[in-house]
Order: structure tokens, then C-alpha cells, then sequence
């Protein structure tokens, strides 16, 4: 089968379509054919080098996001010939999703939403339940005011989007013009490229995506969870009564299934900026690295 794997750490140009061997399912595992995934900043990060200790052995096969057919259900109840979606946490477990065949957990695999196709389904794992679980840790409810920071982003686009679904009061920090009406148009109330815009210690909760740690924000007992692990930990807000993360996303099949859900009842829009096949991986790479992205880049096999 083909794979996306590294053997060094560099440019777009480590990048290659390789043949490799096929997954076999093990106990508890799903076999699925890949029918698209996408592109997220770690894998990026991880092609660099960035990452530093920690990175499975070279050579990898990177991935983290992977819409596709079932081929093997195992006993997980899934069927052969299913539409699923799954997230690999493929730095902790070596398992990249860039190839023709990828065995997962089945407790990571979820039915994939019924209204929209593979290629859109496949933006949504690793955003949507970095969105999911960090909103989850926050808390916020209805009648709560929430800022997000990178409110355009792949995850704070969900964020904001779930968070309105939820009737939280969302404000949003957005990187330029062109961002400003994908959050007014999702639910976003003030909106602004100036993090100087939003009242100081008025927001039950800040969700920050890129470390602008806004913590003048978050109100005293609030919450401030931050995403940006490389930006490294948010201030000690504890004198405060705010409690704070850096929250880490992790596998969560019932978690997906939550999120598909969202996406048939259309409370959650998906984004394509561009799709690229497998064999123009260095060019998906390139066109991800110039930015300017109004959704995400999809990668089809
Ligand atoms: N901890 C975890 O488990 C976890 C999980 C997922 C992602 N992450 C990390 O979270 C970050 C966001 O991921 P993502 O997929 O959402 O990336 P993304 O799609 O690039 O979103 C980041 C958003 O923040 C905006 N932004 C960046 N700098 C800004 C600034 N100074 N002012 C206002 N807006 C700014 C970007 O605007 P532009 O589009 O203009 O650049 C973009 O809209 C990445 O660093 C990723 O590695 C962590």
C-alpha cells in the first residue's frame, strides 16, 4: 500500500509516497481504507522537527485525521463498507493516517456524518475534538461568556461554532479583515483583530488557540484553557481563582460521534480551503505553509 513517510526531518521535499506494508488489525482494532484526511499544524511541526523528544522512530508515516470505509470491523460492531471517521494520536502511537490501509483502536473510530462527504469529514477529528474536549474542560454553559482566541482557526472555527450551539455568548480574536465575517456569520458577537478590544476580567472563559494568552480577559474564577503547547504554559492565574491548561488532545470515538451528530443537525459547518491528492503531498505541505487559509487543506487517496 502507499504511505506518507519522513526518514529525516526537513522541508515539504522530505515528503514521500512510499510503498509500505499493509496493517494487520489487531484485537480490538478497526481496518479502514483511507479515503481522505487532512492537514494539521502538528503534522507541520512534526516533519521539521519541531517537536523535539517524544517523536515515534524515523522512518514514519505522519497523519492524524483519516475519513474512510471500513474494511475490517473486527468485534467492533462497525460493518465492512461503513463510513468512518477517526483520530490518531499518531505521536504517541506511531500509527500515521497518511496511507491506503490504517488499523486504529476501535474505541477511536466513530460513523462518519451522513450529510456531508469524506473529504469534508475528514477536517473534522483532531480540530473537532481538540474543540470538543478543551470546551469540555471550560465548561462554559448557556448564558456564559466565552472569548476565543484564533476564533477562524481549524479548531477555534469549531469552537466557536459548538460554543454557540450551546448558547454561550462568544467574543472573538480573529488575525485579519477577511476573518471577521466567518465569525460574525458563526455566532461570534464582538469580533476584532486588536487584542486590546475585549474588556478586561469580563469572560467567565478564554479559549486560547495560539498562545495570546489574553489572561487580562478571563473574569477572577474564571477558566483559560490554551492549545498552543509550543507556546508554552499560561501564567499562574491562581491568585485570581482562574484556573488554568494547556490541554492535549487525546483519541475519543464516543467523542467523534458527538461531533458528526452536531454536523447532520447542521449546528457545525465543515471548511475545505483546498483539496490535493496523496501523490501532491509536498504541494498540500507548501500550500499549508503559505497560510491565508480559509478552511482546511484535505489531502484525497
Ligand atoms: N494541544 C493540542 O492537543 C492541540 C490540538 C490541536 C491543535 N493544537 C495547536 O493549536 C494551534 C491551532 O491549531 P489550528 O489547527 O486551529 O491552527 P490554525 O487553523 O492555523 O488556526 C490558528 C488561528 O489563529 C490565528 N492567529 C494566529 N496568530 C494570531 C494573532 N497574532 N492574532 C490573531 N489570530 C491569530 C490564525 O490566523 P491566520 O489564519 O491568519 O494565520 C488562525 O486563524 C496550533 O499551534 C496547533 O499545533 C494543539
Amino acid at each position: 500500500m502507499r504511505a506518507v513517510q519522513i526518514d529525516r526531518f526537513g522541508t515539504p521535499d522530505v515528503l514521500d509516497l512510499v510503498v509500505a506494508p499493509e496493517p494487520e488489525p489487531g484485537p480490538g482494532e478497526v481496518l479502514i481504507r483511507t479515503v481522505a484526511t487532512s492537514l494539521n499544524p502538528v503534522d507541520d511541526k512534526t516533519r521539521e522537527g519541531a517537536i523535539g523528544d517524544g517523536t515515534p522512530p524515523l522512518p514514519m508515516t505522519l497523519g492524524w485525521d483519516l475519513a474512510g470505509i471500513v474494511v475490517d470491523g473486527g468485534d467492533s460492531g462497525l460493518r465492512a463498507g461503513e463510513r468512518v471517521i477517526a483520530m490518531s494520536h499518531q505521536l504517541g502511537s506511531g500509527r500515521g493516517t497518511w496511507a491506503d490501509l490504517v488499523a486504529l483502536p476501535a474505541s477511536a473510530v466513530a460513523v462518519a456524518p451522513q450529510t456531508v462527504g469524506l473529504v469534508e469529514a475528514a477536517t473534522l477529528p483532531l480540530p473537532g475534538l481538540t474543540a470538543w474536549q478543551t470546551l469540555n474542560w471550560l465548561a462554559v454553559s448557556a448564558g456564559e461568556r466565552l472569548l476565543i482566541a484564533g476564533a477562524a482557526g481549524a479548531v477555534g472555527g469549531v469552537a466557536l461554532q459548538l460554543a454557540c450551539a450551546r448558547g454561550v455568548a462568544v467574543d472573538a480574536l480573529v488575525s485579519r479583515d477577511a476573518q471577521v465575517a466567518f465569525a460574525r456569520g458563526h455566532g461570534a458577537e464582538v469580533v476584532a483583530t486588536d487584542p486590546d478590544a475585549f474588556r478586561a476580567r469580563s469572560y467567565d472563559a478564554v479559549f486560547d488557540t495560539f498562545g495570546a494568552f489574553l489572561t487580562d480577559a478571563v473574569a477572577d474564577g474564571g477558566r483559560y484553557a490554551s492549545i498552543a503547547t509550543q507556546a508554552g504554559p499560561v501564567p499562574d492565574l491562581s491568585a485570581r481563582g482562574v484556573r488554568t491548561t494547556v490541554n492535549q488532545v487525546h483519541e475519543d470515538g464516543a467523542g467523534l460521534r458527538e461531533l458528526a451528530g452536531l454536523v447532520d443537525d447542521g449546528s457545525l459547518r465543515l471548511r475545505v480551503h483546498a483539496a490535493f491528492g496523496v501523490d501532491r503531498i509536498r504541494a498540500a505541505h507548501r500550500r499549508f505553509l503559505r497560510g491565508g487559509l480559509s478552511g482546511k487543506i484535505a489531502v484525497t487517496f
